[in-house]
């Protein structure tokens, strides 16, 4: 029984990371290019209508403010971590070397479940935004095509969310370098989208729009933070990434805690002047970004707005795609997986196949999902993977004293305390059968454990 607990010594996590499987290329601003190109997308351009139509109102930016809270709590013991044990994948290798191999298979087989789901719902709202953009032209997509059967709109599948995540699926495949340059100009793209919405929105806010501020009052506000959740997700698949990063132990936490800032502050703002211009009634449309523009009368911006969104989203499917093949060969490499999904391809020195099979399920999932359904499972997978790794810091701290990182969370146990509960008190606000589908997906991991993992893990030689 005890060797479910078996942990991975920090030393032998860093020696495997020198083994050089995966090319070093990354720089700290391509780091802060990812997190951004991995966050920023479907949360802020489709997610915050909705919200602020049906549970928040105005006070979306409380939501904001609190669930980015949550996230940089999360945030600081991600960039603890990612700086003292510069390891591809993530919470996973954190619980590996604190909490044993059993939690540490769970927490990776949770986080696999949150990027494909986060992928299909990420695509999902692309192809909304796609579809009314093509709509700005005058062409229809056809109903039966356009969204998935659970979604109540009369669809048998989402094909637009099909195609795109097997394009970038593609790309993927094709190496990591073209995938990041390519990121790092959509990244660009995206953040002059949204400067464009807040400059030209200010001049159109009406401060009698923001009156009642908490139409649903604060139960109203923490259920819509624990929803807008959703568009911080992103930041921790940098920590991913860590065996290609050029110089782990000082860019890892600029990186992370960087893209946080960007974003929320990006947040914050885009929420006070779409709530400022628009009554937040209205907000209920499928692309409320630029629906806010042309309510105002600037259709040209708005219209600049769709496609910014349409281009920018793709970096977030792009970004989660690189972190579930990056997890997914971790996981393999330490043979809790099967081998062949840490396979390169000789060519290109990427995991080729691994990086297929994740298309193709995300592609399947995202044709016949909604998007809430998906945002709302996707939450929990991170509220739990944050949760865990909180309690692993303090772990850390007490059994590896020693261990050198560049980065460190104030005020331990304390911080991370309250990140664990922040998170557990978020995800209460989710709905039941979010928390039931959760519960089957982590009992089906620990039967794939004792009927796979623990036989092959390669700990097995040692003990
Ligand atoms: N944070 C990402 C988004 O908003 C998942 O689309």
């Amino acid at each position: 029984m005890n060797s479910i607990f078996r942990k991975k010594t920090i030393e032998a996590l860093l020696a495997q990371s020198t083994q050089k499987d995966l090319k070093r290329t990354l720089s700290v601003l391509d780091l802060i290019f990812l997190g951004v190109g991995c966050v920023i997308g479907t949360g802020i351009f489709v997610i915050t209508g909705v919200v602020a139509a049906t549970s928040a109102g105005p006070a979306l930016i409380l939501s904001f403010v609190i669930a980015g809270i949550a996230c940089a709590l999360a945030a600081f013991c991600y960039a603890e971590f990612s700086s003292s044990v510069p390891v591809s994948g993530s919470v996973y290798t954190y619980t590996y070397a604190t909490l044993g191999e059993f939690f540490a298979f769970l927490i990776g087989w949770d986080l696999m479940l949150e990027y494909v789901l986060a992928m299909a719902a990420v695509s999902t709202g692309w192809s909304s935004y796609f579809q009314s953009f093509l709509t700005g032209f005058g062409l229809h997509f056809p109903t039966a095509l356009g969204s998935a059967p659970l979604s109540g709109q009369g669809g048998i599948v989402n094909l637009p969310a099909v195609i795109i995540i097997l394009l970038i699926t593609a790309l993927v495949s094709y190496g990591v370098k073209e995938s990041v340059r390519f990121n790092n100009v959509m990244v660009i793209l995206k953040i002059v989208v949204i400067l464009a919405f807040i400059v030209t929105g200010i001049g159109y806010v009406k401060p009698e729009n923001w009156s009642p501020f908490m139409p649903f009052g604060i139960s109203g506000v923490i259920t819509s933070a624990a929803t807008v959740f959703f568009a911080y997700l992103g930041f921790d698949a940098i920590a991913t990434a860590s065996e290609e990063v050029k110089r782990p132990q000082r860019d890892m936490p600029i990186g992370i805690i960087g893209s946080l800032i960007v974003c929320t502050v990006l947040y914050i703002a885009v929420s006070a002047v779409l709530t400022g211009i628009v009554p937040y009634t209205k907000l209920n449309v499928d692309a409320p970004v630029s629906f806010a523009l042309s309510f105002v009368g600037q259709d040209k911006i708005a219209g600049f707005i769709s496609v910014g969104a349409v281009i920018g989203m793709v970096t977030v499917i792009l970004a989660l795609i690189y972190a579930q093949v990056r997890l997914s060969f971790v996981m393999s490499r330490d043979g809790l997986l099967p081998k062949s999904l840490s396979r390169l391809n000789k060519k290109r020195q990427t995991p080729f196949l691994n990086t297929w099979i994740t298309g193709f399920i995300g592609a399947g999932i995202a044709g016949f999902l909604d998007l809430t359904t998906l945002a709302h499972l996707v939450n929990m997978g991170t509220l739990a993977a944050f949760t865990l790794v909180s309690i692993a810091i303090i772990i850390l701290r007490k059994k590896f004293p020693d261990v050198k990182s560049t980065f460190r969370v104030p005020f331990v146990p304390v911080v991370p305390l309250l990140s664990a509960l922040f998170c557990i008190y978020l995800s209460l606000s989710l709905p039941g059968i979010t928390w039931i589908s959760f519960i089957i997906w982590i009992a089906v991991g620990a039967v794939v454990y004792f009927l796979y993992g623990k036989q092959h893990s390669n700990l097995n030689v040692k003990s």
